[in-house]
């Protein structure tokens, strides 16, 4: 029997995140919804400003860099970045300068500072906007921009997911999840058959890996917010077993993901990566009127409108439980709210 929190006290790791994060009931949506019982896992409240699934990945992959004697982290993603701004409050608190290189997914609207831009600002980020670039080429300007900065006599640590060497240490902050929800649902008496998350690579490998570790009997599934072969990258199953093995071999436990395993639905990416979908946007709204709990329009609401649209198409029993495992996001709402519409919801008093 493989102890994994015996493996993962191994890691050198930074308490970083208020952890553990809340596993609550959501009655008033799954009544709404005529479907299973619905319970949400509250990983938009990890903490580092606003919460996420990222923070629990610092925890692990900076103690690394800061063994490796980095004084600085360069990372690059979409302006919107969850990522990028989980780690510019963690390198802000163990006094790492960060700088960014931030690819505009809507340019008329982006370069305006809000949302998780705005905060990544405030915490001193050092920023480079990139325009019409695709991935390849963003990657290049950051690994510029290291080279620059070692020039310069600095020690910078490149930051996934230009550099993807410690992928396996994110990947095991998610099968350190995996095991605090197993406390969880024990402690809560709960027996779930389904976890939809919405995950491209690193929180699903880690969920998949520690759930099958842990003999857990629920159904992991995944919703892609990039679409096939995001950024003419592999496809989503190959980026999920590649992280899986990869924080398998840093945890030192022989355990293999075999591909069937692996269930990631891409079609409800909509047009792309952090283009709203009405679906999404109605998921939002739905949940934020049921229970109070904010999603987000590039990640978390296209997987709950996922999960509506596997409800309505009557997968489930009525017995069923599922865990929704909330990563965050809900940010980037302040620099989407123009898709939203409130007519007739706002009134003037004359
Ligand atoms: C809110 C949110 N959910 C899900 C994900 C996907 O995480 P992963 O890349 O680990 O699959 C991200 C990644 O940035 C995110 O910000």
């Amino acid at each position: 029997m493989i102890n994994l929190q015996e493996a993962l006290n191994r890691l050198p790791r930074l308490p970083l995140a208020q952890l553990p994060t809340p596993l609550q009931p959501a009655p008033r949506l799954s009544k709404a919804l005529g479907g299973p019982a619905i319970y949400f896992k509250r990983d938009d409240l990890t903490g580092m400003p606003l919460g996420g699934n990222k923070t629990r990945m610092f925890e692990y992959v900076l103690p690394r860099a800061l063994a490796a004697g980095a004084d600085c982290v360069v990372a690059g993603a979409a302006i919107q970045s969850n990522y990028c701004r989980q780690l510019t409050a963690a390198c802000a608190q163990v006094g790492l300068e960060v700088y960014l290189v931030l690819r505009s997914v809507r340019p008329d609207v982006e370069t305006i500072p809000q949302g998780n831009f705005l905060l990544d600002l405030l915490m001193g980020a050092h920023v480079y906007v990139v325009e019409n670039m695709g991935w390849p080429e963003q990657i290049e300007k950051i690994y510029e921009l290291a080279d620059e900065l070692r020039a310069q006599g600095r020690k910078p640590y490149v930051a996934r997911a230009a550099n993807q060497a410690d992928i396996g240490l994110d990947t095991a902050a998610y099968t350190n999840c995996a095991l605090e929800l197993h406390h969880q649902l024990a402690e809560q008496g709960l027996k779930p058959d389904y976890l939809y998350v919405a995950a491209a690579d690193t929180t699903q490998g880690g969920l998949l890996l520690g759930a099958k570790i842990l003999g857990e009997s629920y159904q992991i599934v995944g919703i892609n917010p990039l679409g096939k072969a995001a950024f003419g990258g592999p496809p989503a199953v190959e980026l999920i077993l590649h992280a899986a093995h990869k924080a398998a071999a840093e945890l030192k436990l022989p355990v293999e993901i075999r591909p069937e395993e692996v269930i990631s639905y891409n079609d409800y990416v909509g047009q792309g990566y952090g283009m709203p979908t009405p679906e999404g946007l109605a998921a939002i709204r739905l949940v934020a009127e049921m229970e109070g709990i904010l999603l987000d329009p590039v990640y978390t609401g296209k997987a709950m409108a996922a999960l509506m649209d596997h409800i309505k198409q009557g997968r489930f029993k009525p017995t069923d439980t599922v865990v929704f495992l909330h990563t965050g996001g809900y940010l980037a709402l302040f620099a989407y709210q123009h898709y939203f519409d409130f007519e007739g919801q706002v009134r003037k008093i004359i």
